[in-house]
Parts: C-alpha cells; sequence; structure tokens
C-alpha cells in the first residue's frame, strides 16, 4: 500500500515585484480574487485532495499572512450579534484547526527548490505534495485531487503539466516526453526555462506537484541551475529513468491562470465572477456593454 499524501507545501516566500506597488505592504499571495485571496484556493484546493498538514515557506514581510489564517473571534462576535450567519459560515469555513499549519522562514531567495527544501525537517519520510498558489485552477474535480487518484497507481514523482504557445515555452518548466498515455505521460527529460526554441516540446509544468522524499535528499547539494536558483524542476529530473521513482507528467482538467501576471490575474477574476451566481448577471453586462463601446469607437 502506498503512503497518503498527506502534506502539502506551499512557497509563499517571493516578493511579487510583478505587483509593486501593491505588494510593497501586501503579499501577493493575499491579493484577492473576487473575494478570497488566491491562497485560499489553493488551502481548499488541498484540502479538497486530503491534505490535513499545510506547510508555509514564507519570508519576511509576510506576517499578514500569518494572520490571515488564525481565527478571528472579535469578527465573529460581531457577525453573531448581528444574525449574519452566511457570513459568520464563510468566515468559519477558513479557520484552521490548531497544529494543521506551519511556516518555515526561507533567509534568502535562492530558489523554488531552495524554498521546498526548507520544509524537509516537516516532511520527513513521506510522499508530498507542491501548491503553487500563483497558478490558480479552476476544476470541476479539484486539480491536486485529480493528480492524487493518478499518482495512487503509479507511485514515483508527478508534475500537474499543460500545452503551452511555443514561445511562451521559455518561462515554464518543460517535460521530454517518453511515452504519452493521454493524461499520464512519461518523461525522460525535464528542462527550466529552456533558452527561445531550444525547448524539447511544449509540455509545461504547472505549479502542482506529488514528490517523493527523494526530491529533498537531492537538492540538498545546492546546485544552482536556470537563473542562477536552486531549481525544483532539477531535483526532480535526477529521478528521471529510476525503476521506483520515476518522473510523470499529469494533463488535468481544467483551466488554469497564471495569477503571478497582472493579465492573468485579471483574466481569473473575469471568469471567477462569471462563475459567481450574486455576480454574473451584472458583470456579464457590464462586459457586453464595455466591449461593445469599444467596437463603436473602432
Ligand atoms: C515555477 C517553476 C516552473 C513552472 C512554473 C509554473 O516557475 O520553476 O518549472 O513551470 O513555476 O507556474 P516560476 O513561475 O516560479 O518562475
Amino acid at each position: 500500500m502506498r503512503n497518503k499524501v498527506t502534506k502539502a507545501i506551499f512557497p509563499v516566500a517571493g516578493l511579487g515585484t510583478r505587483f509593486l506597488p501593491a505588494t510593497k505592504s501586501v503579499p501577493k499571495e493575499i491579493m484577492t480574487l473576487v473575494d478570497r485571496p488566491l491562497v485560499q484556493y489553493a488551502i481548499d484546493e488541498a484540502r479538497a485532495a486530503g491534505i490535513k498538514e499545510f506547510i508555509f515557506v514564507t519570508s519576511r514581510g509576510k506576517n499578514a499572512l500569518e494572520d490571515y489564517f488564525d481565527h478571528a473571534p472579535h469578527l465573529e462576535a460581531d457577525l453573531i450579534a448581528k444574525g449574519k450567519d452566511k457570513l459568520l459560515e464563510v468566515l468559519q469555513s477558513t479557520n484552521m484547526d490548531s497544529g494543521e499549519i506551519a511556516y518555515i522562514r526561507q533567509h534568502k531567495a535562492l530558489g523554488l527548490g531552495h524554498a521546498v527544501w526548507c520544509a524537509r525537517r516537516l516532511v520527513g519520510e513521506e510522499p508530498f505534495a507542491v501548491i503553487l498558489p500563483d497558478d490558480v485552477i479552476a476544476a470541476d474535480k479539484p486539480c491536486l485531487q485529480q493528480m492524487i487518484e493518478c499518482y495512487e497507481e503509479t507511485g514515483g514523482n508527478m508534475v500537474a503539466a499543460m500545452e503551452v504557445p511555443a514561445d511562451k515555452a521559455s518561462s515554464y518548466g518543460i517535460l521530454d516526453v517518453q511515452e504519452d498515455m493521454g493524461s499520464l505521460v512519461s518523461v525522460k527529460g525535464m528542462v527550466e526555462k529552456p533558452q527561445p526554441g531550444t525547448a524539447p516540446s511544449n509540455l509545461a509544468v504547472i505549479g502542482r506537484y506529488i514528490l517523493s522524499p527523494q526530491i529533498l535528499r537531492n537538492l540538498e547539494n545546492k546546485e544552482t541551475g536556470a537563473g542562477g536558483e536552486i531549481q525544483l524542476t532539477d531535483a526532480i529530473a535526477r529521478q528521471i529513468g529510476s525503476e521506483t521513482d520515476g518522473v510523470y507528467g499529469y494533463r488535468f482538467n481544467g483551466q488554469r491562470y497564471d495569477c503571478g501576471s497582472k493579465a492573468g490575474f485579471l483574466q481569473a477574476t473575469v471568469a471567477f465572477g462569471l462563475d459567481r451566481e450574486d455576480l454574473r448577471d451584472d458583470l456579464a453586462a457590464y462586459l457586453n456593454e464595455v466591449v461593445a463601446a469599444r467596437k463603436a469607437a473602432q
């Protein structure tokens, strides 16, 4: 019987410079899509997939993130007093149990691989998930749950994968596919941010991973890769070809939004707004109006 995946690492130490000046004082992960911070979508997805321990790798200036996960008794009391049951329910749905959540600091921005390695003692000798909250994935069955169901059959190491336009490949980790089995692909190579024109495919790694503890050992030597950073992709690539602990890509069902970019964040805001029953009609009417006005002005 394979070990269940019950721990997830959330690397949230980045400075979020692409969102300056907002990120001068607000951690990027707290920025809101409609009415929930990015990080709440990541937590909800992890919980749906059976994760029980949530490990955040943070950095200086992320206090607002830690506060967000605290209970808010004063707010709860206020909502109870005013009989606002629906809002109380929303608020309580974000509560984390004591001991469910842990914070580790990454003291230096040495790369994603290093951030994950910082959590090694909390992970120990079991498979674990990594979720990058910037990658928001809307799906009927949450992406990590899809992956865990597949992982229970395959074992090894699994990364979420998605085809991207060829001219965008240099922004991602890219898979070199050995065997394409539909949703699942086996991998014979992996390269982080390939130089333009050199990518082995256009199948990109998206920010969901299920990894074996061997990856943490591979990160131990702190080798630097693309951009002079310690790359998670490189540590995973070292497992390629292992009989027991190989590497797979998983083409998930769902729509991914790159909320690390302004355009992606705006698209996600519109899409999630249109998904909400209480906002849908007004927002759709407004968007139609704006588009029609633009067309008329051309
Ligand atoms: C990270 C990973 C990269 C992956 C990407 C997905 O890059 O290093 O392999 O394709 O996330 O969003 P980043 O976007 O943090 O530069």
